[in-house]
């Protein structure tokens, strides 16, 4: 499926993304928030577009201008999530090329993928976390309205070893259908 928002595109990933993609991925600042290590290598991105973004709900953040692969946004579901546990729970997750950072992308984006989550896919509860001190990303969620419910103390990313306490936000379809007066 691909979904449209005023400046965005998004959509599947196809291999041929690796190369813009790889030039964002390799930056520190993008995955250590997100508990991956940056990209060594555009095969390496190659490798994560086969093996990680492979979600029917795993999307390429592309502006319309030049539908480039600039960034990530997935709708976890149960069993690819440590927050969404029910049938009717996803949880969002989602990091974008430094360069375009502070444009309002992110918001925009999660706005529309947590559209269809609510009224495609008929989803009661949508998760997002991140790390205590990850600002950015905790911004972006209030944005979209997310609630914070509790911190997991030294939670272990498991690709980077990093030890952190992270904050757990949810996003209700009652509360969704308020904000956006559906
Ligand atoms: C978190 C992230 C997706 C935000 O996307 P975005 O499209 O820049 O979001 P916004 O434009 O709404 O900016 C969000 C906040 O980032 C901060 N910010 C914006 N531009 C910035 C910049 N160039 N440098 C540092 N911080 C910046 C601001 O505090 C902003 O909040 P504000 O609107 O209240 O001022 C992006 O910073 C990112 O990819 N970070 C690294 C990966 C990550 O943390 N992913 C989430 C893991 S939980």
């Amino acid at each position: 499926m691909t979904l449209e928002t005023e400046r965005l595109i998004l959509r599947h990933f196809v291999e041929a993304d690796a190369d813009h993609l790889y030039t964002f991925a390799c930056d520190p600042e993008v995955g250590t928030p997100c508990g991956w290590p940056a990209h060594r290598s555009v095969d390496e991105t190659v490798w994560v577009i086969n093996n990680v973004f492979t979600s029917d709900e795993c999307y390429a953040i592309c502006l319309k201008e030049d539908n480039r692969a600039i960034g990530v946004i997935e709708l976890k579901r149960p069993g690819r999530s440590d927050l969404a546990k029910g049938d009717d729970e996803g949880e969002l997750g989602f990091w974008l090329g430094k360069p375009f950072w502070g444009r309002g992308i992110m918001p925009e984006a999660a706005n529309e993928v947590l559209r269809h989550a609510f009224t495609d896919l008929k989803l009661k509860r949508v998760w997002a976390g991140h790390a205590v001190y990850n600002d950015k990303s905790r911004r972006v969620q209030e944005k979209c309205g997310f609630v914070y419910q509790y911190t997991v103390k030294a939670h272990r990313c498991d690709l980077t070893g990093e030890v952190r306490d992270e904050c757990a936000n949810l996003l209700t379809r009652e509360s969704w259908l308020e904000r956006n007066d559906v």
